[in-house]
């Protein structure tokens, strides 16, 4: 049985439409049909196909690469690099098949399983409940999902990772991949095949990761839910370093880069997003969050398990949590303008 999320965006397939990125650098928002036509060719072209099956008496899903997946993800890649934006899709199969093993197993093998399977696919554990981007759409959408989902980001932001040189960062932390767990109401992150560049400052990628996020809510909640869902959602997440780090990402950008920022925001139209963001700017600027100088409070705080850690390379090991303290002392500090991951 194949999955059913609804949202299913994959940059490649932009490239297949000239005339969606034409109209984005011209009008900086598409047009509603040319929308709904873009959104149709996203759809229709995906670097994979994901399916169902019970292998041992598990419910696991398959994530399989399209023979076309890797070419998609380089030209998807090419385009990342020309817009600068810092995070590149992992188009090399075995890369992607650790990758997505060890993050996966990093994260929920307390309670999962994953392993590579066949040479082109990924096998996971079904994790029960449905993303956030479903209980979005569906109405179902609750401040206490959001919370949870806060948390979790949080908790994954703590583990380090030799392949990013420094604390972990998800990449493409959008809502589709945050599943609400039944029965234990905690949020759990799936899908990793794009990676920030390890170059990026820890508190860049991190609030990306919270952008990212917000970005797939911005043209989907009404505005009476916009600050409440996502402050509530900040408050959660709680680290002010990182969240002072999102204030100032909270920009619309220009050139190359907005065609992607449309691909996040959904084709949202550009007047709400930008009356969005700034409410949201001056939100955060009231937000009772822990105080900026957070350095002590990072060193007082508990590191993740150690038995939620896989052993595969880039992702954390005990060994590599030394390390971890040293990245704390190199951390920058705050006011410090660090660079943006995108030419906002
Ligand atoms: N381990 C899992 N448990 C439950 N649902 C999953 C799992 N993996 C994927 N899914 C569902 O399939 C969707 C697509 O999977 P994902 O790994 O995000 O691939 P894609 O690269 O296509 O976004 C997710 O949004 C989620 O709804
Ligand atoms: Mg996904």
């Amino acid at each position: 049985m194949l999955l059913n999320s609804k949202k299913k965006i994959n940059a490649a397939g932009i490239f297949s439409s000239v005339h969606v990125i034409e109209s984005t650098l011209r009008n900086g928002v598409l047009p509603d049909g040319l929308s709904n036509a873009a959104t149709a060719v996203v759809e229709s072209l995906k670097i994979n196909v994901i399916s169902e099956r019970t292998y041992r008496g598990r419910p696991m899903v398959i994530k399989r690469r399209n023979p076309y997946g890797a070419k998609m993800a380089d030209m998807t890649n090419l385009y990342f690099r020309l817009a600068k934006l810092p995070i590149r899709y992992l188009s090399d199969l075995d890369e992607w098949r650790r990758w997505e093993v060890g993050c996966f197993l990093m994260l929920n093998g307390d309670r999962y399983r994953a392993a590579a399977a066949r040479k082109n696919a990924v096998r996971l554990d079904k994790i029960p409940g449905r993303n956030l981007w479903d209980h979005m759409k569906q109405g179902t959408l609750t401040r206490h999902m959001l919370q949870a989902a806060g948390r979790e980001i949080h908790r994954a932001h703590q583990f380090w990772s030799d392949k990013l040189s420094g604390r972990w960062s998800h990449g493409d932390a959008s809502m589709p991949n945050v599943i609400f767990e039944e029965g234990s109401g905690r949020a759990r992150l799936i899908d990793f095949e794009i990676r920030h560049d390890e170059s990026l400052p820890v508190v860049t990628r991190q609030a990306d990761d919270l952008l990212v996020f917000l970005l797939d809510m911005v043209g989907n909640i009404s505005s009476r839910h916009w600050l409440p869902f996502t402050t509530s959602f900040l408050r959660a997440y709680g680290d002010a370093d990182v969240i002072a780090e999102l204030r100032k990402q909270l920009v619309i950008p220009s050139g190359l880069a907005l065609l992607w920022w449309n691909v996040r925001t959904n084709f949202a139209k550009s007047a709400t997003v930008a009356r969005r963001l700034t409410s949201l700017r001056k939100a955060i600027g009231q937000l009772d969050l822990y105080p900026l100088a957070s350095g002590a409070r990072r060193r007082q705080k508990r590191r993740p398990s150690k038995t939620c850690q896989t052993r595969s390379a880039g992702t954390p090991t005990a060994k590599s949590r030394t390390r971890a303290s040293r990245e704390i002392a190199k951390a920058v500090p705050p006011g410090m303008p660090s660079r943006l991951p995108m030419t906002r």
